[in-house]
């Protein structure tokens, strides 16, 4: 089946949804989402969106507190318009009737690490959830806009598929859509589109343990790396140091680790050993509300150092009455765990959290190839730098959800499209059941490969053996995905070997620990030349 329309969105969670809003004015939409349209990241978040919007704050306050996270690497211009814009997204929010938590009839601010202020406008403690449901109602209502659920994208059409080109030709490379399964029925649909949003989210799901759902396979960072758009930055993956300790965290189950916020420390959780010594004084005069990684990496040490397998976080020291007020959904889960945390300690542990790189983009979301754009947590629109401070990603997904959506409103009235003729996709294949055993034994293995080798703390060695690994895993997937009539799992195994080759390569280039990327063999950060970015491009089409 063909498809055409003005713009084609890839993704149904903060980033895609707000992207809609903003075009569905003037032009036709499609949206793709994978599984059902609430899915997402998004619906997850917890702790908030940060803002500048308290009276002891500042913008120079909130920039600043960025670019310290961001360990010298994130990118000035991007940085300051996050911030500033950021304020009139968050009203537009509430105007598209998103209800934040109130106190005394003002916006309640959270805190959380790296941030020197109070800043985080928040919906309790599932801020997410929130922002879904009244994203998706006001996308509900517009006739511009149509949603097609359990439909994955598998890959852009550019010249590649469309001229069948031997030769790499990555200069003035155009994205004219993406061939499309439908998950319900395993057909594949050709959506052709004067312009292509990628806003696919994360790749958590290539660790072990993750914050990140089902639905956070890479894909959009492996689509636009296959189409020859450039990625960066790959090797900052943030650890969130606190997901719920089940018992078997490192039980090679794929579901997402329950995050306890960060906005627990922020309220004054304190982090302690299985003998209830705490600790992070040790490791930054911050302690708990450190950035990050320097959190993941104190909490990583410990465990290795003792041989404990998880932490606690402790908040009995605070009144029961305001923990449960502030923090209902974590109060719950834990309580369904067995854990009151009014009087007992919390166990966490660090888990793979969010994509700090991505697919290069422009401060109108704009990617290297024309045609497309890239917003939310596949983007990398050089605001994280080497680890993104809490709850600025929410915010970013926002402002340049925003900014691309005018801009693409701005091309799509205003220029000429010619679509080449765009090919079917080419069915053959078939699949024994016996390859579908490799798939499953694969996604264990590329995961436990990542957690391993590809973690917290990293070396030459651990990489080098990472990337020989996965090499073997990319040659068998691919002679596979040859011969087989494409259908969901092996779509997002491939992807997820992509990420992962993407990640190592990365951090191989990177001679130095910085941020969130910390390396045995490089222990310092490289001051001897100006930071700069891991870029990659794919030169086989
Ligand atoms: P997502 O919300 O992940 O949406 C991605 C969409 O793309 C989904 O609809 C998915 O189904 C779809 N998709 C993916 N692949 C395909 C495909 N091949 N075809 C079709 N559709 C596809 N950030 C904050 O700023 N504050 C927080 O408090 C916060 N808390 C968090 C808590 C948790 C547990 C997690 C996991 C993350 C949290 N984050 C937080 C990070 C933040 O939620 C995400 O970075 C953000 O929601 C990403 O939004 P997005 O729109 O880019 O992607
Ligand atoms: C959290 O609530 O700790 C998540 C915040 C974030 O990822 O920014």
């Amino acid at each position: 089946m063909k498809l055409e329309t003005d713009v084609l969105i890839i993704g149904s969670g903060i980033a895609g949804l707000y992207a809609a809003l903003k075009v569905a004015d003037n032009l036709k939409v499609i949206i793709v989402t994978k599984k059902d349209k609430a899915e997402s990241n998004t619906n997850l978040a917890q702790g908030g969106i940060a803002s500048v919007l308290g009276q002891n704050d500042s913008f120079d306050k909130h920039i600043s507190d960025t670019l310290i996270a961001g360990a010298g690497l994130c990118k000035r211009e991007p940085v300051e318009i996050l911030v500033k814009e950021g304020p009139e997204r968050i009203h537009d929010l509430i105007n598209l009737g998103t209800r934040f938590t109130l106190k005394n009839g003002q916006l309640d601010l959270a805190r959380e690490g790296g941030h020197s202020v109070h800043r985080i406008v928040h919906a309790a403690d599932l801020t997410g959830h929130e922002v879904e449901r009244a994203l998706l109602e006001s996308v509900n209502s517009k006739e511009n806009i149509t949603i097609l659920e359990d439909h994955c994208a598998i890959d852009l059409i550019t010249e590649h598929n469309v001229y069948q080109l031997k030769e790499a030709v990555i200069n003035n490379r155009h994205c004219w859509g993406a061939y499309v399964l439908d998950v319900r029925d395993n057909t594949v649909q050709t959506v052709t589109a004067k312009a292509t949003i990628l806003a696919t989210g994360g790749l958590g799901q290539v660790y072990l343990n993750t914050t990140n759902p089902l639905i956070a396979t890479g894909d959009g960072f492996a689509m636009a790396y296959r189409a020859g758009a450039k990625l960066g930055n790959m090797e900052f993956i943030q650890f969130h140091p606190t997901a719920f300790y089940s018992g078997s965290i490192n039980s090679g189950a794929s579901h997402p680790s329950f995050l306890i916020s960060e906005a627990v420390r922020g309220f004054g959780g304190i982090l302690r050993t299985k003998d209830h010594n705490e600790f992070m004084s040790k490791y930054d005069s911050r302690k708990e509300l450190a950035p990050r990684d320097i959190v993941a990496r104190a909490i990583d040490n410990e465990l290795k150092k003792r041989g404990d397998d998880y932490v606690y976080l402790d908040v009995t020291h605070k009144p029961a009455q305001e923990i449960k007020e502030h923090f209902p959904h974590i109060y719950e889960r834990c309580l369904e765990s067995g854990i009151d945390i009014t009087k007992e300690f919390i166990p966490v542990v660090p888990a793979a959290h969010y994509a700090c790189g991505g697919v290069v983009v422009d401060t109108v979301g704009h990617s290297s190839l024309e045609g497309l754009y890239a917003c939310g947590e596949v983007s990398m629109t050089g605001i994280h730098g080497a680890n993104r401070l809490a709850s600025n990603s929410l915010l970013e997904a926002l402002v340049f959800a925003y900014r691309a959506a005018l801009e693409i409103n701005r091309k799509v009235t205003t220029s000429k499209f010619d679509i080449p003729q765009i090919p079917t996709w080419d069915e053959s294949g078939t699949l024994s059941a016996d390859e579908k055993v490799m798939i499953s034994h694969s996604f264990r293995e590329v995961k436990q490969v990542m957690w391993d080798y590809v973690g917290i703390v990293r070396s030459n060695l651990r990489l080098e053996r990472a990337f020989n690994r996965i090499h073997n895993l990319y040659l068998e997937i691919e002679d596979m995905y040859k011969k087989t009539k494409v259908f969901e799992e092996i779509l997002e195994l491939r992807n997820l070997i992509t990420c992962s080759h993407a990640i190592i390569k990365s951090a191989m280039m990177r001679k130095e620990s910085r941020g969130l990327h910390y390396t045995l063999d490089y222990l310092k950060t490289d001051e001897s030349q100006e930071p700069h970015d891991t870029i990659i491009q794919n030169r086989i089409p």
